[in-house]
This record gives structure tokens, sequence and C-alpha cells, in this order.
């Protein structure tokens, strides 16, 4: 190690692994959002908690910044350290610590997979309910850090709702054991929820308790194609007055089109407007070609399909999953907002006009938990225009946007994050109060500022680690 700090790092803790390879900190320095080139100091892969508390003691002493990191599957740039930081990585910190069955929780390590969640709680005959497309790669740790959402928000939450407790490391080295799977605790503040969805800047989490539900019966998946924005909503509030809804999900035929020229079969013979992919939990498939009938009559819907096997279901799923991956190479500028349901009808329409007048020479797909309220509105970079000129004139946009969300009461993230990306916008969600109330809890967890400086908000101005 030639760096000093590194070598007094490995003489306080000889069994941490380390990685210093360029090839590592290109790999563990960068998240999904490829706006930032990797910088790190080096990699950091503990195997205990006392290795994480070793490595913030050394971190507050030398002075050098910390970003946790778990799948970096993140859309905001909360895990990117390309300013000198050591990489924290989780992911040696992966098994099933416990499960225990009176209480319906599994105890985890903060790097497991989320999938490999899902799996250990088949295997107790019962279901960890949050997911979404990157389940394979994402971490427990980082699905913590943003309050990740997904697709079965409309039925079971997010993930704050199933985290029962949770091991932290904090930003000054502390082990803070939180609510320790209490269902009921009415001891005062409740940490444990401060801690989720600050993405990486209370602290490192370390381990936690899952709560876990009875699987559903049997669902139903249906893929509907609409004929315009205004029938979505009622689309939406009609299945969910009449079936079990556990997932209503939208895109449009330009997100189709980019998930079908990435192999996928396109589902219908002709092209329609906007798309419904839709899931029923315990509802007979009767009830579902029912709902269907109603919504076709009631010229809502123009066609569908009903998934009538497991591999037809995963099909129609796939066409929704798919967009992200199908978009990726387009480097898309991704907003990710929120307005309370009731709000949605006119916040598309204004938000269609909007974007329509200030991105006419852009191509802008669509997609999202609708009926969450939050839509993500992919905006594709040109090929012919610099990464820097995009990015410019869709924060320019952005902005515009801050501002419409700002009127509406909603928010500049729903699930993926403030990070860096959305940090200038931060203050169309959140007032000037709750900003400097944020920026005292920061610092009452980490006074030397040493945890992710510079995501979500700046920390003081007189914080220890430069920019
Ligand atoms: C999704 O809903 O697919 C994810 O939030 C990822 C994305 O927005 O691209
Ligand atoms: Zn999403």
């Amino acid at each position: 190690m030639s760096d000093p700090r590194l070598a007094e790092l490995s003489r306080l803790l000889p069994a941490l692994a380390l990685k210093t390879e360029s090839a590592d900190l290109a790999f563990y320095g960068r998240d999904w959002t490829r706006r930032w080139t990797p910088a790190p100091l080096a990699i950091a892969l503990p195997s205990s908690i006392e290795e994480v508390q070793g490595i913030v003691r050394w971190a507050n002493a030398q002075r050098v910044a910390l970003v946790p990191s778990g799948g970096r599957t993140g859309l905001s740039g909360g895990a990117v350290a390309a300013n000198g930081e050591l990489v924290v990585s989780l992911e040696r910190m992966n098994r099933v610590l416990g499960f225990h069955s009176a209480d319906r929780l599994l105890t985890v390590q903060a790097g497991m997979a989320l999938e490999a969640v899902h799996q250990a709680a088949l295997g107790h005959g019962l279901i960890y309910p949050v997911d979404f497309a990157s389940r394979g790669s994402c971490s427990i740790g980082g699905n913590i850090a943003t309050n990740a959402g997904g697709i079965r928000v409309v039925r079971y939450g997010n993930t704050r709702d199933w985290i029962a407790g949770l091991t932290l490391v904090t930003g000054s080295g502390d082990v803070l054991e939180l609510n320790r799977g209490l269902v009921k605790n009415s001891s005062g503040y409740d940490l444990r929820q401060l801690v989720i969805g600050a993405e990486g800047t209370l602290g490192i989490v370390v381990e936690a308790q899952l709560r876990l539900t009875d699987p559903p019966p049997a669902s139903q998946v249906m893929l509907l194609a609409l004929p315009s924005f205004e029938a979505l909503m009622q689309v939406f509030e009609r299945l969910r007055a009449r079936l079990t809804l556990s997932a209503f999900e939208f895109f449009t035929d330009r997100a189709l089109h980019h998930v079908a020229a990435h192999g996928a079969q396109r589902p219908f013979a002709e092209d329609y407007p906007y798309y419904v992919v839709t899931e029923f939990d315990g509802d007979s498939p009767d009830a579902a070609l029912e709902a269907f009938g109603t919504l076709l009559e009631a010229e809502l819907v123009v066609d569908g399909v009903i998934a009538q096997s497991q591999a037809q279901a995963a099909a129609l799923w796939h066409l929704r999953e798919g967009i992200t991956e199908a978009l990726a190479r387009h480097l898309p500028y991704k907003n990710d907002v929120s307005v309370r349901i009731g709000a949605m009808p006119r916040f598309l329409a204004e938000t269609q006009v909007l974007l329509g007048r200030e991105y006419p020479h852009f191509e802008v797909v669509w997609f999202g938990h609708i009926g969450d309220g939050n839509l993500h509105i992919n905006v594709l970079k040109p090929e012919a225009m610099e990464n820097a000129d995009f990015v410019h004139e869709c924060g320019r946009v952005t902005a515009l946007l801050a501002q419409s969300l700002q009127n509406h009461g909603g928010s500049i993230s729903a699930e993926h994050g403030i990070g860096l990306v959305k940090k200038p916008y931060l203050s169309s969600t959140r007032s000037a109060a709750e900003v400097a109330l944020m920026r005292g809890i920061r610092r009452a967890f980490d006074p030397a500022g040493i945890m992710n400086p510079h995501k979500l908000f700046d920390a003081d101005a007189d914080a220890v680690v430069p920019a």
C-alpha cells in the first residue's frame, strides 16, 4: 500500500480485504448513472461489523470520506466515488443470520442481494414482498439507503414498511441496534426510519431484520393497451375497486419500441399509445376477464392479454421490467418523480405539455409505477450531442419539472434517491427548514462529515472532508 493512510488501515485491520487495482477502482467507483468518472482511493471489503467499525474510526482519524456500496444499481449517483473516497463494499457481508418464526423475521447482512432475500424467505414458506427489476444485483443495504420502492408498492408499500430493525455503524463509529424487530416501540424517535432513505449519509447499515409475510394465492397477470393518457387513472381506479391489485405499471409505445429492439416480442399485432402491466393477487381468472370486459366496453382499454401460464406472465412482465436495460445504451437522463395519486391526472396532462414544449428535439420515454403516483421520465441522449450539453439541457428542464412538482406538492425523487443527480432540486421537495434539520441530524450521526459527503445535500461549509 503506497498510500500511508491505507498502510495505517491495513496495520489496524490486518485481515481486512482491500483492492487498489485500477480496474477495481473503476468497477466499484461507479453506479448505473455512468455520468461520473470513478476515482476512489481504494475499495475495502469488510467481513464483520467490527471491521466496518474499524474502517469508520480510521476514516475519522484520517479524514477520509467513505462511500457505502451495495450492488451499485442506483440511478442517482448515491454510490459514486469520484473524489478519492474509500468505497466500503458490503459484498462479503451477504449471509442470512437467522429466521425467527414467531416474529416472521429474517435477519440478514446488508450485502445480501434482494433476489437472495426472496429465495431465503420462500425457503420458510413466506415472502419478502419488496421487488423490482434489479433484484439480482441490488443489495438489501442499498434498498434501505434509498427506501427502494418498485413494482409492488401499490399493495405492499416501500422498503421502510418491511424493515423491523437494523444495525448501523454511525459516522462516528458507534454501533446502534435500532428497533430490534419490535412491532410496537413507542419509546422516542424512531432512528431506524431516519436511517432508511438517508442514502448512506448517517452511517453504514450492516444488518437488517426483514419482516416477511404470507405468499399471495395464485396471481393473474394482464397486459392492457390504452387509447389515451386520460384513461390511465380511470383504469387504475376501476381495477383497484374490483380486484386485489398488487401491481399497476405503465409504459408508452416508445418504451415498448426499445424493449422490442432489445429482443422482446411485441405483444399485439397493432401498436397502441400506452400499456399497463397489472397483477392481481388471489382473484380468479374469471374475475380478471370480467374486469377486462368492462374496461373494453367503457373504451378505457382497446386490447389486452391475460397470461395463461407462468412463462407468459414472465414475458408480459419483461415488457415492463426490460425498459431500463433497453434504454441504458442511450445514456438516459432519468427523472423519477411522484405526486399524490389524486393529483396525478392534472400533473400528467401538464407535464406532457411542458415536455412537449421544452423537449421537442429529444426522445422522451415515459414509464413507471403509476398506481403509486410515481413516473419515470427518461430523456434519451441524441448520439451526436456531447454528454455535458445534454446533461445541461436536461437539468434546465428538470428545474421546470421541479417547479411543477412544487406546485403539485410532489417529490423530485420517488424511489431512486437524491444522490448527486437530483441534489440541485432538493429544495423543490423539502423546505429550507427541513433541510436545516436534516443537516443537524447528519451532523449528529457524522460529526466529521465522512459519510457519503456531497450526496443528498452538501454538509456544513466547515465539514472536514473537502469537495
Ligand atoms: C424501474 O422502475 O424500472 C426502475 O426504477 C428503474 C428505472 O427507472 O430505470
Ligand atoms: Zn421504478
